[in-house]
């Protein structure tokens, strides 16, 4: 018999657990609840164990999932990431797997879906569109959901759907997608702040830049970027914009201004890129981060 020596090459398996997450737009539900607002979640889930796990998840966050409905056509939209790990490198995604539906929902389920938001809409201080073009999002939804005048809207696509609403936050493709043309230098981005703003009649348009940070335009011509607060230790900025759209909102919701909302999304951003996976943060990191950018600005105002 072959003896092994010392030296033969082992192939180690590990056994790698797997960590379910909320996705999509109830990443940002999550990231509302993790930063101390009291949710109520709206959305379809499939009667599956995938909605029954996120059903839990938001319970276990104190999220309130009676506006969440199960439609028994369609399953729970899952995305499953698939990554691998060396030892001395980080955690990368190789493939992701994506089951969903490209139905829309039965129109009984619509009509759930739209008198529950009709019955809350003046119970909540703010609504957070997270439109990932998974059904949600017909023409009755959006009509409710406008009645609101704090209505924050993160689409994928079609803008001007939600014409009406206070605030947009496009990333610069969809952005792109929704003007027609590439934004490639500082005159492009003006023109397309100014076309974005006549598309959804909005009272400022944040348009946010991965690694470039993010862009505010006002109706009076106003331009305002903030750069990204972290560049140095970025190791997966998936579900960043749901981040910076809870932020935000909870800023504008608390009387901030646009320009302090989206410092706030940013900063909230600048701690969730660290993390591998959608990822969340708390009031304690946020605060700890902002000051930790006074100082570091040399300020010397203390915000703590
Ligand atoms: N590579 C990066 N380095 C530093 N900060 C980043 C990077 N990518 C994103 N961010 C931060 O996150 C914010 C939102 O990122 P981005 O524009 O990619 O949103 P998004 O594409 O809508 O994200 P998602 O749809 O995955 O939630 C940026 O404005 C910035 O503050
Ligand atoms: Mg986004």
């Amino acid at each position: 018999m072959e003896r092994i020596s010392r030296e033969a090459p082992v192939l180690i398996i590990r056994h790698e657990t797997t960590r379910q997450m909320p996705g999509g737009g109830a990443n940002a539900v999550y990231n509302l609840a993790t930063l101390g607002a009291q949710v109520k979640a709206v959305g379809l889930v499939g009667k599956d164990d995938q909605g029954k796990a996120l059903r839990g998840i938001f319970e276990d966050a104190g999220i309130d999932t009676e506006g969440i409905m199960v439609d028994t056509q369609r399953p729970t939209v899952t995305k499953t990431r698939i990554s691998g790990h060396a030892r001395q490198s980080v955690t990368q995604q190789i493939v992701r797997v994506d089951r969903k539906s490209d139905e829309l929902p039965d129109p009984v389920i619509q009509e759930q879906l739209t008198d529950y938001i009709r019955a809350q809409i003046g119970t909540v201080d703010a609504v957070v569109c997270s439109d990932y073009g998974d059904g949600v999002f017909t023409g009755p939804v959006i009509q409710a959901v406008l009645a609101h005048q704090q209505t924050v809207v993160d689409t994928q696509k079609s803008l001007g759907r939600y014409r009406g609403a206070r605030l947009f936050t496009p990333n610069l493709p969809e952005a792109e997608r929704a003007v027609g043309y590439s934004i490639a230098s500082p005159q492009a981005l003006t023109a397309a702040d100014k076309d974005l703003l006549a598309l959804t009649q909005a009272q400022q348009i944040l348009i946010t830049r991965g690694d470039a940070g993010m862009s505010l335009f006002d109706p009076s011509g106003r331009e305002q970027h903030i750069p990204a607060f972290n560049r140095t230790e970025v190791f997966d900025v998936t579900g960043a914009g749901d981040t910076v759209v809870a932020a935000l909102t909870l800023g504008l919701a608390a009387g901030g201004s646009f320009w302090e909302a989206a410092v706030l999304g940013n900063i909230a951003a600048s701690i969730v890129v660290r993390q591998f996976g959608t990822a969340t943060t708390n009031p304690t990191e946020v605060k700890a981060t902002l000051q930790a950018l006074l100082e570091e600005t040399g300020s010397g105002r203390k915000f703590l």
